[in-house]
């Protein structure tokens, strides 16, 4: 069982996910995690991004893993290389095609079938799990996003904006797994918002959802657990919404 969490890239998505995660003592699955060890991968033995066929053959045969927070691809600890600028690009090219998308889903389909997931993605409510009883489509700023990415990375904010305007506009104008909200995702916009507010969101969909039961007096406390995306003191109003 997923509950699936798709947005752009800088929406907060794997804070968010992470945070709901540990909550109600899901698993974790960062999906763009798989692509960027494709991108990795390709990068390390030679193949070119445009190689539709060579990457499928390489994204098939790949063995990723996750231990904790660390990335590990066939073995080897990566989780620092595959988040380096030049891969973010990369793995948004390798993810246009059609072979490589289904090794991926594939695999993110074997995951979620053996337990209960958040997992982060563009597609995981449109295609890696339609049938999701939970999904949210994350969405902020450009701006908001592209500061949160420079904080977290050390770029600056102007190259991080540009970076990001052209992996979105691959990652929606794609022909498959194009990121978009599925019909029944519940849309939350977290520009401005903390980081609590939007997970406690989440949190409660999930409770009216019955997919979590939670004991009398054992309320989650997102501020004891979760760290922050959003600065001290920036404005905070209940989270936007809308089906
Ligand atoms: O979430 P991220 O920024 O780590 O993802 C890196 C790239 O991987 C992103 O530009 C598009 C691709 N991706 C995808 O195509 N489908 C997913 N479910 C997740 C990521």
């Amino acid at each position: 069982m997923v509950i699936a969490i798709d947005g752009p890239a800088g929406a907060g998505k794997s804070t968010v996910a992470r945070a709901v995660a540990a909550e109600l003592g899901f698993t974790y699955l960062d999906s763009g995690a798989m692509y960027r060890c494709v991108a990795l991968a390709a990068h390390e033995a030679g193949v070119d991004v445009d190689n539709a066929a060579g990457l499928g053959v390489l994204a098939d045969g790949l063995e990723i893993g996750f231990e904790g927070r660390r990335v590990l691809l066939g073995g080897r600890d990566v989780s620092d290389a595959i988040r380096a600028p030049e891969v973010s690009g990369d793995a948004s090219r390798v993810s246009v095609h059609p072979a490589v998308r289904e090794a991926m889903v594939a695999r993110q389909r074997e995951l979620i079938a053996a337990g209960r997931y958040v997992a982060e993605g563009r597609d995981i409510g449109t295609v890696v799990s339609p049938d999701a009883p939970l999904k949210v489509f994350l969405t902020a700023s450009d701006e908001e996003r592209a500061r949160r990415r420079a904080a977290e990375t050390g770029e600056d904010v102007a190259s991080v904006l540009a970076a990001q305007r052209s992996r979105d506009a691959r990652d929606t104008e794609r022909e498959h797994g194009a990121l978009r909200a599925a019909a029944d995702a519940v849309e939350l916009d977290t520009t401005g918002l903390s980081l609590q507010r939007v997970v406690a969101r989440i949190v409660a969909l999930a409770q009216d959802r019955g997919l979590v039961h939670r004991p009398q007096g054992e309320s989650g406390d997102p501020e004891r657990t979760s760290p922050q995306f959003v600065s001290e003191g920036s404005p905070d109003s209940p989270p936007s919404e809308h089906k």
